[in-house]
C-alpha cells in the first residue's frame, strides 16, 4: 500500500498505539494532543514498545507530535480519533475537524461503545465517518472492527479495510452501527452469565474465570463459537440450546450484584478489590501474564 499520511487525535493509551502500528507499515503519522505532557511523551512511549517488541526503533520518526489540531489534520489521508470516551466533546472534535481535512479525507472515531451515528450525525459530509474499533494495546491485538453508519460510503469502508489489513491488522466489517459492535457485544454476553453465576451462589468468581480458561477459552483463539457449532453439529447445538438458553441470564440491564459492587466501592483492580481481592504483586502480575501472552500469540502468528 503506497504511503499514506495518517491523523491520530489523542495521544493517550490506545492513540499512542495506533499512531506506532501506522508509522511501522511505513505511514506518516500527525499526532496532537489537547494535553501537552501527553505529547511531549508520545515518542519515548512509542520508542520503548517498539523495543519490547523487538521492532523497527526508526519507525518513529515517521511520528510527528503536532500541538495545533488544525495542522495535524491538514494535509491528512486517514484520520482517527483517540480522545476519552465523551459524546459532546468526541461530536465537538469532529465538528472542528471536518472545517480542516481535505475532502477526500476518512473521519474514524475509536470510541469503545458510542454508536458511530451519534457522534458523527451533525457532520457536513458524513458519507466517509466511520468507526475503526481497535482493542488494546493496539500493536498486539489484531482486529480492527470498521464500523459503516447508514450514511457510510462503500468506498470509505474499503479504503479503511485495505489501509488496517495493510499494516498488518485484521479488519472486521460491522454492517450496522449497533452498539457493542460485534466484538464487546459478545464479550459482555459472557460477562453478564459470569457474574449471574457468582450472584446465584453456583460458583465463586475465581471458578468462572478458571472454567473459561482451562475449558473452552484454550480453544477460542482457534475456533469459533460458529465454526464450533458446525464441527459438533447444528442438530447438537439446537437441543443444547433448547435446555440451555431458558436457564441461563436474560436480564436486559446490568446485574444487581455488579451495581452492589460499585455501590460498596468494590471497584476491582483500583480499589484493591471487585469480584477478587487483589494485591498490588497480584495485579502486577495479571496485567503481566496478559502482554507476555499476547506477545507469544503474535510472535506465532508471525511463524505461521
Ligand atoms: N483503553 C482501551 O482498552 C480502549 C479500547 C478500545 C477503544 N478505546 C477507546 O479509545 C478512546 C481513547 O481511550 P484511551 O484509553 O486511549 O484514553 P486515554 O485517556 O488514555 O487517552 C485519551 C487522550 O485524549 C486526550 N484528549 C482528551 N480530550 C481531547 C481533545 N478534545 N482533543 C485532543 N485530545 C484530547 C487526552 O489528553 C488523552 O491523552 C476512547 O474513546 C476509548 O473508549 C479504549
Amino acid at each position: 500500500m503506497p504511503q499514506a499520511r495518517i491523523a491520530v487525535v489523542g495521544a493517550g493509551l490506545m492513540g499512542h498505539g495506533i499512531a506506532q502500528v501506522f508509522a511501522l507499515a511505513g505511514h506518516d503519522v500527525a499526532i496532537t494532543d489537547s494535553f501537552t505532557g501527553n505529547l511531549d511523551t508520545v515518542k519515548a512511549r512509542i520508542t520503548a514498545n517498539l523495543r519490547d517488541l523487538g521492532d523497527d526503533e526508526n519507525a518513529v520518526e515517521r511520528v510527528r507530535p503536532i500541538a495545533d489540531l488544525a495542522d495535524a489534520v491538514r494535509d491528512a489521508d486517514f484520520i482517527v480519533e483517540a480522545i476519552i470516551e465523551d459524546l459532546p466533546l468526541k461530536q465537538k472534535l469532529f465538528a472542528d475537524i471536518e472545517k480542516h481535512v481535505r475532502p477526500d479525507a476518512i473521519l474514524a472515531s475509536n470510541t469503545s461503545v458510542i454508536p458511530i451515528t451519534a457522534i458523527m450525525q451533525g457532520l457536513r459530509e458524513r458519507s466517509r465517518a466511520l468507526g475503526t474499533h481497535w482493542w488494546n494495546p493496539p500493536y498486539l491485538v489484531p482486529l480492527v472492527e470498521v464500523i459503516g453508519t447508514q450514511w457510510t460510503s462503500p468506498q470509505a469502508i474499503e479504503r479503511t479495510m485495505k489501509l488496517h489489513a495493510a499494516a498488518g491488522k485484521q479488519p472486521a466489517h460491522v454492517k450496522k452501527d449497533v452498539p457493542g459492535f460485534i466484538g464487546n457485544r459478545l464479550q459482555h454476553a459472557l460477562w453478564r452469565e459470569a457474574v449471574s453465576l457468582v450472584e446465584r451462589g453456583i460458583c465463586d468468581a475465581e471458578t468462572v474465570d478458571t472454567v473459561i480458561k482451562a475449558a473452552f477459552g484454550r480453544r477460542l483463539a482457534v475456533l469459533g463459537p460458529l465454526e464450533n457449532a458446525d464441527m459438533v453439529g447444528t442438530d447438537l447445538t439446537l437441543a443444547i440450546h433448547k435446555t440451555v438458553l431458558p436457564a441461563i441470564d436474560s436480564r436486559p440491564g446490568p446485574s444487581p450484584y455488579l451495581e452492589k459492587l460499585v455501590t460498596q466501592g468494590k471497584l476491582g483492580f483500583k480499589s484493591g478489590e471487585g469480584f477478587r481481592r487483589w494485591s498490588a504483586e497480584e495485579q502486577a502480575a495479571l496485567r503481566s501474564k496478559v502482554v507476555q501472552h499476547l506477545k507469544k500469540a503474535r510472535a506465532n502468528d508471525e511463524h505461521l
